[in-house]
């Protein structure tokens, strides 16, 4: 397994680039299921979390061609609309292929994903939205299975809690379902706005992805389509702190400002510079002290869950109190306990942690609990004196394409150990 010998202290200059997001290239690949014609997708990250959903559409029956950063996908056929155990527990977004199973197939069989490190995470909504549609739903033996032989028809579907993944399976669902869908109550990341783009590109017809309420009108089938996914906000975001951890002067390039618009918020109001040089990208400098400010994650265009941990680690360098309440999932903390053995002084309770700073950190051996628990000690670690080590990378490996390389193109003294 791998490790980074991080060794903190240097401050960050210079460009970091972006890749695709993730979470918008895993519903778009899922997408792909909807139709027998090519899809091709650009700019999709090399990361674990697409390899595993690219394997389990080829298991499913896709043909899947990686050429020169673009992903070109062909599902003539779904030979076996099945997701397993295997693929499920090591990526949850395999739940996306639903949606698009169903509807396209008239049955799929998908291992229930269980818990995980940072809460419950139930699919309940997404089967709740499937049966709206008219699809049968049991469930045995840890899996469910869906099955709509004459097709889904479209409802209306009420979210009572927003969810991201949900409100793309439901989407993909209602575009070959017969007649109007409409969700309320949906999602309305940047990922969803994406996903919808790339479906319209393939012939359905969608209005209002963006906001709480999406509606659909069916068709009878989609066609093949060539899109460029959207640049990551997370690890946008991620560079912008290690810009503003480390004192330093970072431009995150290739990326879209609107989307990191509330972390922006909370870097000035903490006292960092924030500018925009050019149309994608965002130029952060902290070169005073850093003050501390709340903050509370919340869905879009709140603050990011997937930042929260981040911010975490910048907290432990302001003056003062920061409570940094966790509202979208339970057990989002782990890396509290962490930074802790660093040095950071940090209390939870519930869904609130108190972070007091600013504290010096000193290097230590840390283990990463999951995707952006691991980026959050990346960042400690940048600051902290001495050398840390981070064991489990193969979490960060997940969602960051090389980011010890974009970290140290910009200063930072960190390095992979196998
Ligand atoms: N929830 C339910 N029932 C459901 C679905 C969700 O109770 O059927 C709950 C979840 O347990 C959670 C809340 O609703 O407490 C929100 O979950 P959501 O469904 O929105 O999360 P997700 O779609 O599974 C996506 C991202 C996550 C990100 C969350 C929140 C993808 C592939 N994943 O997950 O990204 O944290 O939205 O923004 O898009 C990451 O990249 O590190 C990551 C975890």
């Amino acid at each position: 397994m791998d490790k980074f010998v991080i060794n903190g202290g240097n401050a960050l200059r210079g460009e970091i680039p972006v890749n695709g997001s993730k979470n918008s290239a895993l519903p778009a690949l899922a997408a792909a299921l909807l139709t027998a014609e090519p899809v091709t997708l650009h700019r999709i990250p090399r990361v674990r979390d697409i390899r595993t959903m690219q394997r389990l559409l080829v298991d499913v029956g896709a043909k899947v061609d990686v050429e020169d950063g673009a992903v070109r996908l062909e599902a003539a056929k779904i030979v076996s609309p099945e997701a397993p155990y295997e693929l499920v527990k090591t990526m949850r977004a395999s739940s996306l292929v639903l949606g698009p199973l169903v509807a396209r197939a008239g049955r799929a069989r998908v291992s229930l994903p269980g818990g995980c490190a940072i809460g419950a995470r139930p699919i309940n909504l997404h089967i709740f939205g499937l049966e709206q549609l008219g699809a049968r739903i049991e469930q045995s033996h840890g899996y469910i299975e869906a099955v709509a032989p004459d097709g889904l028809r479209g409802a209306s579907v009420h979210f009572d809690r927003i969810t991201v993944t949900g409100t793309e399976d439901l989407m993909m669902a209602a575009v070959l379902a017969k007649g109007e869908t409409v969700l309320r109550n949906a999602a309305r990341e940047p990922e969803v706005m994406d996903l919808a783009e790339l479906l319209i590109k393939m012939g359905a017809k969608i209005e209002g992805a963006g906001t709480s309420t999406i509606r659909i009108q069916g068709v009878a089938e989609l066609g093949g389509a060539e899109h460029t996914i959207i640049a990551d906000r997370i690890e946008a975001g991620t560079f912008m702190v290690a810009g503003a951890i480390t004192g330093g002067d970072v431009t995150v390039t290739g990326c879209n400002v609107e989307h990191v618009g509330a972390l922006v918020a909370k870097l000035q109001q903490a006292g960092a510079e924030v500018t925009q040089p050019g149309a994608d990208s965002v130029r952060v400098r902290a070169t005073g002290k850093l003050r501390s400010v709340d903050m509370t994650t919340e869905e879009y265009p709140g603050f990011a869950t997937d930042l929260q941990a981040q911010y975490m680690a910048l907290m432990t360098q302001a003056e003062g109190i920061a409570i940094i309440v966790e509202t979208i999932f339970e057990n989002r903390f782990m890396h509290a306990q962490e930074m802790a053995r660093m040095g950071a002084n940090i209390r939870v309770d519930g869904k609130q942690a108190m972070v007091a700073g600013p504290r010096a950190l000193s290097g230590a051996g840390v283990i990463a609990s999951d995707l952006r628990a691991s980026a959050s000690l990346v960042l400690a670690a940048l600051v902290a004196k001495g050398e840390t080590v981070i064991d489990r990378v193969y979490h960060i490996d997940r969602g960051y394409e090389k980011i010890e390389q974009k970290l140290a193109a910009a200063g930072a003294r960190i390095e992979r150990v196998e």
